[in-house]
């Protein structure tokens, strides 16, 4: 097991060695290369993704990261800020397939901010795409117009071959939960995604005729994660509504804090990171919720390395320990037990079962 290890800015280098702690217990001969990204990479290299580390990225198995951003790179062009690392590293090694879980522990149904009976039980996929869509498409920037204002501009495209891969991962994750997908999309507004909703209708209809397929329009997608999450299993989307809806679901789970997330390529090769930011505001401090990195590593084993059994000890892990009451600063409530996140990944590595 070859595992690229970036810690990144902000609360990274926390979380990650809570879930370095897991790795090295569980894969004592695992070798684990760490290397500097976004605001860290261009302290140390002067760019948010380093050669090293991309080299280093392409040469392992998979990527386990913290996460990047600070204020303190807003100044910077934008080619250099942090965010530019992540999203080169995913476009570098063509990490398409972008997974967000959204489920919510028994124990945590008070920490969501909607009612108990809304919630609980509550476990949806989200599949993003993370290589295409505004994001990336030509042409983009800020120019002068006609007028001699400025103006800026990015682009919405998606090829037939990009909406093919994301809607073959979605409909094969489907048919290992409950075979429902609902495909998101505009495709009232936008030719992008009216080709979008096409493709899904025909990869469906050809090769996964025993999953379900559902469309919905973002913004009714957005209302209805609200005001009845369980409806969805999962959800497949482009770039953009993903980014937004996948922070949408994760608060119907209590905290952003607990949300892992993989990010794939064709061959499973994949980068693991929690779905929150780097929280600076917070960083340094030994009270960031190290979970959803944990969790991230669980993803890691399932995904990358075909080791459900490893995935499923982690996630018990957890669960017990959520059950001793034990809860970092964004999950805690009356009852509970506040704990740091170093306390919090001891916690987790006593309660592995091996
Ligand atoms: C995410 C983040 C990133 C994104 C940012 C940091 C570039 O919000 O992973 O959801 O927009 O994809
Ligand atoms: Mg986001």
């Amino acid at each position: 097991m070859k595992i690229a290890v970036l810690p990144g800015d902000g609360i990274g280098p926390e979380i990650i060695e809570q879930a370095v702690k897991i790795i090295s217990k569980l894969s004592p001969n695992a070798k684990l290369n760490f290397s500097p990204i976004g605001g860290a990479g261009y302290d140390s290299f002067g760019k948010p993704l380093p050669d090293e580390t991309l080299k280093l990225a392409k040469e392992s198995d998979a990527v386990l990261l913290g996460a990047v951003g600070d204020w303190k790179y807003d100044q910077l062009p934008r080619e250099l800020r942090p965010e530019r690392g992540l999203l080169k590293i995913r476009q570098e090694l063509n990490l398409f397939a972008n997974l967000r879980p959204a489920i919510l522990f028994p124990e945590l149904a008070n920490a969501s901010t909607l009612k108990p009976e809304i919630v609980s039980g509550l476990d949806i996929l989200i599949v993003r795409e993370l290589t295409g869509d505004i994001y990336f498409g030509q042409p983009r920037g800020i120019e002068e117009n006609q007028d001699g204002d400025r103006e800026g501009f990015n682009t919405m495209r998606y090829s037939v071959p990009e909406i093919e891969r994301i809607a073959h991962s979605a409909f094969q994750l489907a048919q290992l939960r409950s075979k429902k997908v609902c495909s998101v999309d505009k495709a009232n507004v936008l030719e992008t995604t009216e080709l979008w909703r096409e493709v899904m209708i025909s990869i469906g209809k050809n090769h996964y005729p025993d999953v379900e397929l559902s469309h919905m329009y973002v913004d009714n997608a957005a209302m209805q994660l609200i005001r009845n999450p369980k409806q969805f299993d999962v959800m497949v989307t482009g770039n953009i509504f993903g980014d937004i809806l996948s922070d949408e679901a994760s608060m119907l789970t209590g905290s952003i804090g607990m949300l892992p997330s993989a990010s794939l390529d064709q061959n499973n090769k994949g980068m693991y990171e929690p779905s929150h930011g780097s929280a600076p505001d917070i960083a340094g401090k030994n009270i960031a919720n190290p979970l959803a990195t944990i969790l991230s590593v669980a993803m890691m084993y399932r995904y990358t390395f075909k080791l459900s059994g490893y995935a499923e000890m982690i996630e018990n892990a957890v669960k017990l320990t959520l059950k001793q009451n034990l809860r970092t600063k964004d999950i805690l409530d009356e009852n509970a037990i506040e704990v740091t996140c170093s306390e919090m990944g001891e916690a987790v590595l006593r309660n592995l079962n091996i």
